[in-house]
């Protein structure tokens, strides 16, 4: 069975992959292609409609990106989107100029024809634009769809099957946007909503098992959503001949070692190498308070214990007759470094520390099932592959672990006071109903004495800071307002069972100014 696929050109835009995304979420598949892909690609995927993206460039730029601008006349509808209508305009014999101002940010556009694009929609809609240039006179052919109070917001030339509009219908902003696209993919194009989890996994298990033949991978787990999802991928696919290598830094949480080998093994399935290496990164962590120069070590410290152990499986491998040829990374849309825009997909080997940078000798060949998809996508398939809550719903936690929540030197028994604070806040969080409506929600060790009383004992003893924070992405954040009685109950269960802590005190920093971490 062939799936329905709309192609997405690719001009540049912030908000490209959030086109395919919303195409995805009424279960359309949608795929984003550099705009410099050759028709015979394009061709390829029998796409049942194309859409051309929006882009920061002006048509006019030296180097603006190029499509082959006989896209637009392959038989399938084309949608064009910001610069993609300003290509289309100028590639059709139309005429764009720059606009007197860059029109940024909310804007109102009245319908002014009907077309099956605005089916349904109000006469005049709240979108979102950002735009440069602007659509002067139209193609031959088109006609004017919708506008706003002083530009073009949309044409069409119905007959040669072209649409376009001046605005973002995939932000948010754009209310409904959503049903702009779907008139597009569903009603103009005839795509049907065939693409679902159960077909993702079950063409990219098929996808992978064909690239892979009978070779082996590793993957490096961290415990977090993203690599347990594409390891227990890579393993639907190819089963044993997928080795994982979980490191315990020294900076895991209270019993995370433990808990995440057997989530690992026994829940998933999974063949999972566990090297305790927590000696060998404490020792490199001693006497050191600098933040940057904690990440580094462990970072490097990483790289080595992840390289020395892909090393002993590749030689074990190679001694059985078999090639570890792949590397399985768990990278995300979010996390591709240069998009797969106008310069084509990055296949760099992201810098991040739970990937290790292995010896060039290996060469190992990436498999990356994940790398169109945001993160609740993510969790979606994980739903759907049958993984546990626990994986698929946990915070985010920092590669540098609980070094980056122990200011100043990190010692084995600051680490240990940390992992129980830690782990009374995130039961709390937890109880509390609260652990998934936070960001992240978790304690930090203050190399800061203070003096207490406790029975009729005077105490002198370490500060603990509570940081919960709201986001929604991790790159602005408000401090939760966590209920009283929340807290109360975490600071006096905080200095009560953990000996070394005597004062709790709660983070009221939002982010920007503050960071998440505190290092
Ligand atoms: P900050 O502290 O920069 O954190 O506001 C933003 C988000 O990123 C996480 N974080 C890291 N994740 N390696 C990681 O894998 C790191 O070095 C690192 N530093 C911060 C942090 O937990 C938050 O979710």
């Amino acid at each position: 069975m062939d799936t329905s696929t709309i192609v997405i050109l690719d001009f540049g835009s912030q908000y490209t992959q959030l086109i395919a995304r919303r195409i995805r979420e009424f279960n359309v598949f949608s795929v984003v292609l550099p705009c410099t892909t050759s028709l015979d690609e394009i061709r390829a995927l029998k796409p049942k409609g194309i859409i051309l993206s929006g882009g920061p460039s002006s048509v006019y730029d030296g180097d603006a990106p190029a499509a082959d601008p006989a896209v637009l006349a392959m038989g399938a509808p084309v949608l064009g989107i910001c610069y993609g209508l300003q290509f289309i305009t100028h590639h059709l014999g139309g005429k764009v100029e720059s606009a007197p101002a860059r029109e940024y940010g909310h804007a109102q556009v009245s319908v002014v024809a009907e077309t099956p694009l605005f089916r349904g929609l109000p006469q005049t809609m709240d979108v979102w634009m950002s735009h440069g240039d602007e659509a002067k006179a139209l193609p031959e052919g088109f006609r004017l769809t919708a506008k706003t109070s002083n530009a073009v917001a949309g044409i069409a030339d119905e007959a040669r099957g072209i649409w376009a509009v001046q605005f973002h219908p995939e932000v948010a902003h754009t209310r409904q946007g959503m049903e702009l696209l779907k008139n597009f993919c569903l009603e103009i194009c005839g795509a049907k909503q065939d693409w679902t989890p159960e077909h993702f996994i079950q063409s990219t298990v098929e996808g992978i098992r064909r690239q892979v033949g009978d070779g082996h991978a590793i993957c490096g787990l961290s415990g977090g959503v993203d690599s347990s999802v594409a390891a227990v991928l890579v393993a639907k696919a190819i089963g044993d001949r997928l080795t994982c290598i979980f490191v315990n830094n020294g900076v895991l949480r209270k019993d995370e070692f433990a808990k995440v080998q057997r989530t690992m093994r026994e829940g998933l399935g999974l063949n999972v190498v566990a090297v305790d290496a927590g000696e060998r990164f404490l020792t490199k962590l001693a006497g050191v308070t600098d933040p940057e120069q904690k990440r580094k070590i462990i970072g490097n410290e990483f790289i080595a214990v992840f390289d020395d152990e892909a090393a002993r499986i590749v030689a074990a491998e190679k001694g059985a007759g078999e090639e570890v040829a792949w590397l399985v990374q768990g990278t995300l849309y979010p996390d591709v470094i240069e998009s797969s825009s106008v310069h084509g997909p990055s296949h760099t080997i992201k810098s991040h520390h739970n990937v290790g940078g292995l010896p060039a000798d290996m060469k190992l060949k990436l498999i990356e099932p994940l790398r169109d998809l945001f993160k609740d996508e993510v969790r979606r398939i994980g739903r759907d592959l049958g993984m546990p809550a626990e994986i698929l719903e946990r915070q985010p936690f920092p590669g540098p672990g609980l070094a980056v929540r122990i200011l100043g030197e990190v010692t084995a028994d600051r680490v240990t006071l940390l992992q129980e604070a830690d782990d009374i806040v995130v039961s709390e969080i937890k109880a509390a109903g609260l652990y998934r409506k936070v960001w992240q929600s978790f304690a930090v060790l203050l190399p800061v004495k203070s003096v207490g009383v406790m029975g009729d004992q005077r105490t002198y003893a370490y500060t603990c800071a509570i940081r919960a924070v709201e986001s929604e992405d991790g790159m602005t954040a408000d401090w939760a307002p966590l209920p009283y009685e929340v807290l109360r109950t975490i600071s006096s269960r905080i200095v009560s069972e953990v000996r070394g802590i005597n004062r709790v005190v709660y983070d009221i920093t939002s982010k920007p100014p503050g960071t998440i971490e505190w290092e």
